[in-house]
């Protein structure tokens, strides 16, 4: 694992557009875990996620739907988009176990899979991570805290 980024985000155009980097570097098989508190900008992050990938749909918080599924508009992957906390997952929980009854229509390893409230939960999902960890400052402003992981 090498050490941590940290990157101050003054707005949530900020946090998106932290998101749409990501999103232009990562590929198939990646996953992308998100933590931090309620309202914390983890789903602003995976807009920008999409616009970096460039996949369909708007993204919204999954809480009605868990998973949301962003078809790729091109020969890039797909995004799909779940929310651990609204799927009632606690820590420990079979997420692959989870998503694969979810029966949805996109292949998994052929997307990016990006997970709020994921620590924890999803890590086994793919041994490539990225972990942002997004803290809500006094002043409002978010740090975002960036730990990627790779096979050895
Ligand atoms: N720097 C910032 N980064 C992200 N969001 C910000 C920032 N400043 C203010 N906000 C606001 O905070 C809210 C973040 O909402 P968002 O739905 O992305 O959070 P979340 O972490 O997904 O919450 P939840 O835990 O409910 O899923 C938005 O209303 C956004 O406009
Ligand atoms: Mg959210």
């Amino acid at each position: 694992m090498s050490s941590p980024d940290e990157r101050v985000l003054p707005t949530v155009a900020d946090t998106e557009g932290l998101g749409e980097e990501l999103g232009r570097q990562l590929g198939a098989g990646d996953l992308v875990l998100l933590a931090g508190p309620l309202g914390a900008g983890k789903t602003a992050l995976v807009r920008g996620l999409a616009r970096g990938l460039g996949v369909q749909g708007a993204v919204t918080s999954p809480t009605f739907v868990i998973a949301r599924e962003h078809p790729p508009s091109g020969d890039g992957p797909a995004l799909v988009h779940v929310d651990a906390y609204r799927l009632g997952l606690a820590e420990g929980a079979d997420v692959a176990a989870e998503l694969d009854d979810l029966d949805l229509d996109t292949d998994l390893t052929r997307a990016v899979v990006a997970v709020e409230w994921g620590t924890g939960v999803a890590d086994r999902l793919s041994d490539r991570a990225v972990t942002i960890t997004l803290e809500r400052r006094p002043d409002d402003t978010r740090l975002a805290v960036i730990r990627r992981t790779a096979p050895e």
